[in-house]
Protein backbone atom coordinates (compact mmCIF):
# COMPACT_ATOMS: atom_id res chain seq x y z
CA UNK A 1 0.00 0.00 0.00
CA UNK A 2 2.94 2.24 1.02
CA UNK A 3 4.45 1.25 -1.55
CA UNK A 4 1.79 2.18 -4.06
CA UNK A 5 1.18 5.40 -2.71
CA UNK A 6 4.97 6.31 -3.29
CA UNK A 7 5.07 5.26 -6.46
CA UNK A 8 2.00 7.35 -7.38
CA UNK A 9 3.73 10.40 -6.49
CA UNK A 10 6.72 9.25 -8.34
CA UNK A 11 4.55 9.41 -11.20
CA UNK A 12 2.80 12.95 -10.22
CA UNK A 13 6.43 14.41 -9.88
CA UNK A 14 7.80 12.74 -13.23
CA UNK A 15 4.72 13.67 -14.97
CA UNK A 16 5.03 17.38 -13.96
CA UNK A 17 8.83 18.17 -15.10
CA UNK A 18 7.83 18.70 -18.73
CA UNK A 19 11.02 19.62 -19.46
CA UNK A 20 11.76 17.20 -21.51
CA UNK A 21 8.25 17.36 -23.29
CA UNK A 22 8.27 20.84 -24.22
CA UNK A 23 10.39 21.63 -27.27
CA UNK A 24 12.66 24.93 -27.16
CA UNK A 25 14.41 24.69 -30.17
CA UNK A 26 17.84 27.07 -30.18
CA UNK A 27 16.56 30.23 -31.54
CA UNK A 28 20.67 31.52 -31.40
CA UNK A 29 21.16 30.78 -35.50
CA UNK A 30 17.89 32.27 -36.77
CA UNK A 31 18.48 35.70 -34.30
CA UNK A 32 21.71 35.82 -36.06
CA UNK A 33 20.70 35.63 -39.12
CA UNK A 34 18.05 38.61 -38.62
CA UNK A 35 19.94 40.63 -37.16
CA UNK A 36 21.33 43.46 -38.87
CA UNK A 37 24.60 44.83 -39.56
CA UNK A 38 25.82 48.23 -38.59
CA UNK A 39 24.69 50.89 -40.28
CA UNK A 40 26.72 51.29 -43.57
CA UNK A 41 27.05 54.53 -45.83
CA UNK A 42 26.29 53.95 -49.52
CA UNK A 43 27.70 55.33 -52.68
CA UNK A 44 25.07 56.24 -55.03
CA UNK A 45 26.10 54.66 -58.20
CA UNK A 46 26.61 56.62 -61.76
CA UNK A 47 23.50 56.61 -63.74
CA UNK A 48 21.34 55.87 -60.47
CA UNK A 49 18.48 58.67 -60.62
CA UNK A 50 16.40 58.13 -64.16
CA UNK A 51 13.55 59.37 -65.91
CA UNK A 52 13.86 55.57 -67.37
CA UNK A 53 10.07 55.19 -67.77
CA UNK A 54 10.33 51.83 -66.95
CA UNK A 55 12.83 52.11 -63.71
CA UNK A 56 10.33 54.90 -62.37
CA UNK A 57 7.44 52.34 -62.43
CA UNK A 58 9.54 49.88 -60.92
CA UNK A 59 10.32 52.69 -58.19
CA UNK A 60 6.57 53.15 -58.08
CA UNK A 61 5.55 49.29 -57.64
CA UNK A 62 8.15 49.11 -54.67
CA UNK A 63 6.43 52.17 -53.13
CA UNK A 64 2.93 50.80 -53.34
CA UNK A 65 2.94 47.08 -53.19
CA UNK A 66 4.62 44.61 -50.91
CA UNK A 67 5.65 42.63 -54.12
CA UNK A 68 5.18 38.95 -52.60
CA UNK A 69 1.59 37.17 -52.93
CA UNK A 70 -0.39 40.37 -51.70
CA UNK A 71 1.16 42.43 -54.21
CA UNK A 72 -2.04 44.06 -55.46
CA UNK A 73 -1.00 45.01 -59.02
CA UNK A 74 0.53 43.24 -62.01
CA UNK A 75 4.36 43.90 -61.57
CA UNK A 76 5.91 45.78 -64.49
CA UNK A 77 8.82 45.06 -66.71
CA UNK A 78 11.95 43.46 -65.61
CA UNK A 79 11.11 43.76 -61.85
CA UNK A 80 12.58 40.25 -59.82
CA UNK A 81 9.44 38.82 -57.88
CA UNK A 82 10.99 35.68 -57.55
CA UNK A 83 14.38 35.08 -55.71
CA UNK A 84 17.03 32.36 -56.97
CA UNK A 85 16.06 30.29 -54.20
CA UNK A 86 12.42 30.21 -55.37
CA UNK A 87 10.74 32.42 -52.85
CA UNK A 88 9.06 35.42 -53.35
CA UNK A 89 10.67 38.33 -52.69
CA UNK A 90 9.25 40.64 -50.00
CA UNK A 91 10.18 44.74 -49.90
CA UNK A 92 8.43 48.20 -50.87
CA UNK A 93 5.81 49.03 -48.98
CA UNK A 94 7.09 52.44 -48.65
CA UNK A 95 3.33 53.82 -48.28
CA UNK A 96 2.72 51.97 -45.29
CA UNK A 97 4.92 54.62 -43.58
CA UNK A 98 4.51 57.68 -46.34
CA UNK A 99 1.97 59.14 -48.54
CA UNK A 100 2.64 59.83 -52.09
CA UNK A 101 1.06 61.20 -55.82
CA UNK A 102 -1.89 58.65 -55.72
CA UNK A 103 -0.97 56.59 -52.54
CA UNK A 104 -4.30 54.54 -50.98
CA UNK A 105 -4.20 54.32 -47.55
CA UNK A 106 -1.09 55.17 -46.85
CA UNK A 107 0.31 55.44 -43.12
CA UNK A 108 1.64 58.92 -41.25
CA UNK A 109 4.73 57.38 -39.22
CA UNK A 110 7.85 58.37 -42.31
CA UNK A 111 6.80 62.26 -43.51
CA UNK A 112 4.54 63.00 -46.36
CA UNK A 113 6.76 62.55 -50.07
CA UNK A 114 4.05 64.29 -51.82
CA UNK A 115 5.58 66.94 -54.57
CA UNK A 116 9.16 65.89 -53.45
CA UNK A 117 11.11 67.23 -56.55
CA UNK A 118 9.54 69.96 -56.13
CA UNK A 119 10.14 70.72 -52.28
CA UNK A 120 13.15 68.47 -51.64
CA UNK A 121 14.87 68.49 -54.95
CA UNK A 122 14.40 71.60 -56.27
CA UNK A 123 14.48 73.66 -53.45
CA UNK A 124 18.03 72.26 -52.92
CA UNK A 125 17.22 71.02 -49.12
CA UNK A 126 17.85 67.15 -50.31
CA UNK A 127 20.38 65.68 -52.95
CA UNK A 128 19.35 62.49 -54.76
CA UNK A 129 21.95 60.87 -52.83
CA UNK A 130 20.29 61.74 -49.53
CA UNK A 131 17.52 59.91 -50.56
CA UNK A 132 19.32 56.83 -51.64
CA UNK A 133 20.98 56.48 -48.56
CA UNK A 134 17.81 57.10 -46.76
CA UNK A 135 16.67 53.82 -48.60
CA UNK A 136 19.39 51.75 -48.31
CA UNK A 137 20.22 52.20 -44.99
CA UNK A 138 18.69 55.15 -42.85
CA UNK A 139 20.25 54.85 -39.75
CA UNK A 140 22.98 56.90 -41.14
CA UNK A 141 20.78 60.00 -40.96
CA UNK A 142 18.64 58.80 -38.20
CA UNK A 143 20.48 56.08 -35.82
CA UNK A 144 17.29 55.62 -34.05
CA UNK A 145 15.38 55.86 -37.59
CA UNK A 146 11.44 53.88 -37.65
CA UNK A 147 11.91 53.03 -41.21
CA UNK A 148 12.72 50.12 -42.61
CA UNK A 149 16.31 48.96 -43.71
CA UNK A 150 16.67 47.82 -47.18
CA UNK A 151 20.12 47.77 -48.30
CA UNK A 152 22.65 46.31 -45.63
CA UNK A 153 20.27 43.50 -45.05
CA UNK A 154 20.47 42.58 -48.41
CA UNK A 155 16.20 43.11 -49.49
CA UNK A 156 17.19 45.57 -52.07
CA UNK A 157 20.19 45.59 -54.40
CA UNK A 158 21.22 49.04 -56.12
CA UNK A 159 18.78 49.03 -59.04
CA UNK A 160 16.26 48.62 -56.94
CA UNK A 161 17.31 51.71 -54.67
CA UNK A 162 18.08 53.38 -57.71
CA UNK A 163 14.32 52.59 -59.25
CA UNK A 164 12.84 53.62 -55.87
CA UNK A 165 14.92 57.25 -55.49
CA UNK A 166 14.27 57.53 -59.31
CA UNK A 167 10.67 57.43 -58.56
CA UNK A 168 10.85 59.82 -55.48
CA UNK A 169 12.36 62.21 -57.44
CA UNK A 170 10.78 62.45 -60.46
CA UNK A 171 7.97 64.88 -61.19
CA UNK A 172 4.58 63.90 -60.92
CA UNK A 173 0.36 64.56 -61.24
C1 LIG B 1 7.94 51.84 -40.77
C2 LIG B 1 7.77 53.12 -41.38
C3 LIG B 1 8.51 53.42 -42.66
C4 LIG B 1 8.57 52.67 -43.80
C5 LIG B 1 7.95 51.31 -44.07
C6 LIG B 1 9.32 53.45 -44.74
N1 LIG B 1 9.71 54.64 -44.19
FE1 LIG B 1 10.72 56.13 -45.11
N2 LIG B 1 10.78 57.18 -43.39
C7 LIG B 1 10.20 56.80 -42.21
C8 LIG B 1 10.49 57.80 -41.18
C9 LIG B 1 10.05 57.75 -39.74
C10 LIG B 1 11.28 58.79 -41.80
C11 LIG B 1 11.84 60.07 -41.16
C12 LIG B 1 13.32 60.04 -41.02
C13 LIG B 1 13.81 58.86 -40.24
O1 LIG B 1 13.32 58.62 -39.13
O2 LIG B 1 14.68 58.16 -40.76
C14 LIG B 1 11.43 58.37 -43.20
C15 LIG B 1 12.13 59.10 -44.15
C16 LIG B 1 12.16 58.80 -45.50
C17 LIG B 1 12.75 59.64 -46.53
C18 LIG B 1 13.44 60.98 -46.31
C19 LIG B 1 12.49 62.13 -46.54
C20 LIG B 1 13.22 63.44 -46.35
O3 LIG B 1 13.70 63.98 -47.36
O4 LIG B 1 13.33 63.90 -45.22
C21 LIG B 1 12.60 58.99 -47.72
C22 LIG B 1 13.07 59.46 -49.09
C23 LIG B 1 11.93 57.73 -47.43
N3 LIG B 1 11.66 57.66 -46.07
C24 LIG B 1 11.61 56.79 -48.38
C25 LIG B 1 11.06 55.54 -48.08
C26 LIG B 1 10.90 54.47 -49.04
C27 LIG B 1 11.27 54.55 -50.50
C28 LIG B 1 10.35 53.41 -48.37
C29 LIG B 1 10.02 52.03 -48.88
C30 LIG B 1 11.14 51.27 -49.35
C31 LIG B 1 10.15 53.83 -46.99
N4 LIG B 1 10.60 55.12 -46.86
C32 LIG B 1 9.59 53.03 -46.02
C33 LIG B 1 9.43 55.69 -41.99
C34 LIG B 1 9.24 54.66 -42.91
Amino acid sequence: MRIAIMLGIATLLGAADLSSVIESPDATAILAKDALGAPKSYVMPEGCITEDPAAIARGKYFFHNLNGKDAKEAAPEGLVKILPNGKEKQFGNCVACHNIEGSKGYGNIGPDLSNYKKVFIDSGARKAEFVYQKIADARVDNPVTHMTINMTNGLMNEREVCDLASYIVSSKK
